[in-house]
């Protein structure tokens, strides 16, 4: 931010030297005024110092005030400067023009100095309100993410509470995901079904650890069965999936912008789905069952086949990975596995940063 001791800069552009010297004798105890007797002389002086702020002649002998303007707009550097033309009242039409180019204001000619500062003054001043909420709705964004990071954080150690998930696992299945976004993202497949945008990668990447929310609602004796469930026991467990959908949609009806519960609900709802159709809890097949729910498949099958269950003992990295790739076309995605196969060696490295 400009302080007051550092006068900030005016750049003032007229053919007409008389122009020139009343301007600077109007502005200069205030700002820094430079004058230039040409566009193609302001043109130059850009390529030193980067106004605050551009006074422009609109009738110049070569370069005219509709050039010069046009060329600064296109310039990514200088497109932000403010200027305010200096339009003869004998071209009334010069008025509506200025804005349509770009202007931010302008002032008659002949010029009137308090004229001159008030419109020269206030356009610096929109100039830094404008910087101030510009940062403002920054730092505010940041915290609205950190605080859905947060609640998000949260919701996946409830989720975990109860059948002893730990934060190791959550971070796991979350390591796992991320490399699965990453390799597809890197990929470039010409099938569009597999474009993962930017936004939506983080979104997956941030929702994976909701995937087994609807857990918190099924009874103990269920979930921290040591044995085999029987028929009956893995219906309920199947609800996992829609009851979690069920608790993000009460949620999603409080909010506007839903994007990443979106995100989350696919997830919840989709990560026991099938590529073939066998899952559960609706059976839709392949391209139906949204990208997400398809990585999050493979990352938590591959955890829960790693690690100690109240119903399993742990299998090998290798094994793991065996069971993935026989069930390719199957349970999981087979383009998907296909473009991680490389990379799968990255999930033992996840699991051992992230042992229990
Ligand atoms: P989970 O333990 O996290 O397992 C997630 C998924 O990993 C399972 O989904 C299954 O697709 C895969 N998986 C787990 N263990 C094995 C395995 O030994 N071999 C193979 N090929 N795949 C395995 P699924 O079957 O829909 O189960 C969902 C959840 O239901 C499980 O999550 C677990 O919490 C529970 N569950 C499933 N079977 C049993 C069981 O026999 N006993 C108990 N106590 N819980 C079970
Ligand atoms: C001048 O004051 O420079 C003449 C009128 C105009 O250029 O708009
Ligand atoms: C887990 O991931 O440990 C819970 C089981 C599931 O993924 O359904
Ligand atoms: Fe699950
Ligand atoms: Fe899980």
């Amino acid at each position: 931010m400009n302080d007051v001791s550092s006068k900030r800069v005016i750049l003032a552009v007229d053919d007409n030297a008389g122009n020139l010297r009343l301007i600077d004798e109007t502005l200069r105890d205030k700002y820094k005024v430079h004058t230039a007797p040409s566009g193609e002389w302001a043109m130059s002086f850009l390529q030193k110092k980067i106004p605050d702020l551009i006074l422009l002649d609109i009738r110049m002998p070569g370069m005219n005030g509709y050039e010069f303007i046009n060329k600064l707009k296109s310039n990514p550097e200088l497109e932000e400067i403010p200027v305010i033309f200096l339009t003869a009242s004998e071209f009334s039409h010069d008025e509506a023009m200025a804005f349509q180019a770009g202007a931010a204001d302008y002032i008659k000619k002949p010029i009137v100095p308090d004229v001159v500062t008030a419109r020269v003054d206030l356009q610096l001043e929109l100039g830094l309100y404008r910087q101030n909420l510009e940062h403002l709705v920054v730092e505010r964004t940041k915290r609205l993410q950190k605080t859905e990071d947060c609640i998000l954080s949260l919701l996946a150690n409830v989720s975990g509470y109860r059948d002893q998930e730990t934060g190791a696992h959550v971070r796991r299945t979350t390591g796992y995901v991320e490399v699965l976004v990453n390799v597809l993202q890197e990929a470039h497949l010409p099938d569009a079904d597999y474009y993962i945008s930017n936004d939506y990668g983080v979104d997956i990447i941030k929702s994976a650890k909701l995937h087994d929310i609807g857990k918190v609602a099924i009874p103990d004796g269920i979930l921290l069965k040591p044995g085999k469930l029987d028929f009956d026991e893995f219906e309920e467990m199947k609800l996992h999936t829609v009851k979690g959908a069920a608790m993000i949609d009460d949620a999603i009806l409080e909010l506007e912008d839903d994007s990443f519960l979106r995100v989350a609900r696919e997830i919840v709802i989709g990560h026991h789905e099938k590529w073939n159709g066998k899952g559960y809890p609706a059976g839709i097949k392949e391209k139906e069952i949204p990208m997400s729910a398809r990585l999050m498949a493979i990352a938590d099958v591959y955890d829960a086949l790693i690690s100690k269950r109240p119903y399993k003992e742990p299998f090998s990295h290798e094994k793991a990975v065996e069971i993935l790739f026989n069930d390719s076309g199957t349970h999981f995605d087979p383009v998907v596995l296909e473009v991680a196969r490389d990379y799968i060696s990255k999930f033992d490295e996840i699991a051992k940063v992230y042992a229990d």
